[in-house]
């Protein structure tokens, strides 16, 4: 599987730095082709001349060779590379690479990376659980790169928590299954929605709702990363679609997204309507800012247009249409019920009295239903990894035909 995968190994300065001579020799042991770079400060955890006969290749830790002026060149690395795997990397390195601070070799192929990346964070449990780290590494995954988050367990300070890295074992398990599930859905054109609607009151104020797009981005990666041709609808978000292959289109109503939809529904294999979309919008929208007054102030709202019900009015019988139910009480019942008016193939179930799941957070946990009933039930997990299921359901059980 990973025979012949050319793989940039990038060390930085954390003790658990001691575990990658272990991946490096797993990774030879498998056939891939793998050249270490290291920071200065990781020297002090692990010896250069131990995984530079591990790798069979020189250890690039400088951006230029000594004595004769010439530069050790990441862009070239950046291209020879199938995959890069960060590993482990401290508090210090995620703030360099999110932001882009190439004073060293290891961030500057990072930014040269034209592969898929993986980033290994380690560190004590206190730093790994700071605002600023979390918010480094949300950073890092919006941008695409694919985190493999650290174990819970005794650190080295002493202290218990998240912070230890992933067995070097369990690292090459996830890149394989990386690259296994790579292509399943390779040329598909599937459409995903995301994110919520807003709806104009007038020019400064809308109502809107607390989504913010995540799993919709999510499940749009998760499809680009398998081959997909994929086309994100979404409502407004700060998130980055991350992959470039990924075709994006701006919305920002319930109506405009409808008639987006429309345009690219017909020509999608697999639909995944996971946008909470509006259900009521302002009857008139105040072409002017609407002053305060001491008035009870009265908006009149009207149904907006079902976008999946349209979409599985019109289903083709090539296609396979996936909507979302997020409740909030009799979720299976109320699921069931939208599975059979928008005619759907399956439904994504999430209920808000699930703790960790719902808008807004980094998890979620999920059910599957068709007409049957339950189908399919996951545990709660990053949304990354949620999105990873639903398209592993999605590709065994898709009756589409190639
Ligand atoms: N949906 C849609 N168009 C709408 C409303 C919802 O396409 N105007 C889609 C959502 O994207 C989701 C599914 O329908 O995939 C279910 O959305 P949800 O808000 O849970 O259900 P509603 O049909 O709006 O019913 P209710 O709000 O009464 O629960």
């Amino acid at each position: 599987m990973l025979k012949g995968k050319k793989i940039v190994v990038g060390i930085t300065g954390s003790i658990a730095a001691y575990k990658i001579p272990f991946l490096v020799r797993l990774l030879v042991k498998e056939g891939s082709e793998v050249r270490v770079i290291m920071t200065p400060v990781a020297k002090d955890f692990v010896t250069p001349l131990t995984l530079a006969t591990l790798s069979q290749h020189a250890v690039i830790i400088e951006p230029f060779k000594a004595g004769n002026g010439e530069w050790n060149n990441h862009v070239e690395l950046g291209q020879w590379a199938d995959a890069m795997i960060f590993a482990p990397v401290t508090a210090n390195t995620l703030g360099k690479m999110a932001h882009g601070i190439a004073d060293n070799f290891v961030v500057t192929a990072y930014l040269s990376a034209k592969c898929p990346v993986f980033i290994a964070p380690a560190m004590d449990l206190d730093m790994y659980t700071h605002p600023s780290t979390q918010n480094n590494i949300g950073i890092l995954r919006k941008f695409g790169n694919l985190i493999i988050e650290p174990q819970i367990g005794e650190l080295a300070s002493g202290l218990s928590g998240p912070g230890r890295l992933e067995e070097p074992y369990e690292i090459i398990q996830i890149i394989k299954d990386h690259f296994t599930r790579r292509l399943d859905l390779n040329k598909k054109k599937i459409l995903v929605t995301a994110g919520p609607t807003h709806e104009k009151i007038d020019p400064v104020r809308f109502i809107g709702n607390y989504s913010t797009g995540k799993m919709g981005f999510s499940l749009a990666a998760e499809a680009a990363q398998r081959g997909a041709i994929v086309t994100l609808i979404t409502g407004p978000t700060n998130l980055i679609a991350g992959n470039p292959d990924i075709r994006r289109i701006d919305v920002e109503s319930a109506e405009e997204m409808f008639q987006a939809c429309m345009r690219e529904a017909p020509t999608a294999e697999i639909v995944i309507m996971a946008a909470a979309v509006a259900d009521y919008t302002l009857k008139d929208i105040s072409p002017l800012k609407i002053k305060k007054g001491q008035a009870p102030l009265r908006i009149e709202l009207t149904p907006t247009r079902d976008i999946l019900k349209e979409i599985g009015a019109q289903k083709k019988h090539n296609q396979l249409i996936v909507g979302f139910a997020l409740e909030t009480d009799h979720e299976l019942e109320h699921a069931k019920k939208k599975l059979r008016s928008k005619n759907l193939d399956y439904i994504v179930v999430n209920s808000l009295n699930e703790p960790g799941a719902g808008f807004g957070l980094e998890t979620n946990k999920i059910s599957i239903m068709d007409f049957s009933g339950v189908v399919y039930q996951g545990e709660l997990q990053d949304k990354n990894a949620v999105a990873a299921e639903i398209m592993d359901f999605i590709v065994k059980n898709r009756t589409v035909q190639s």
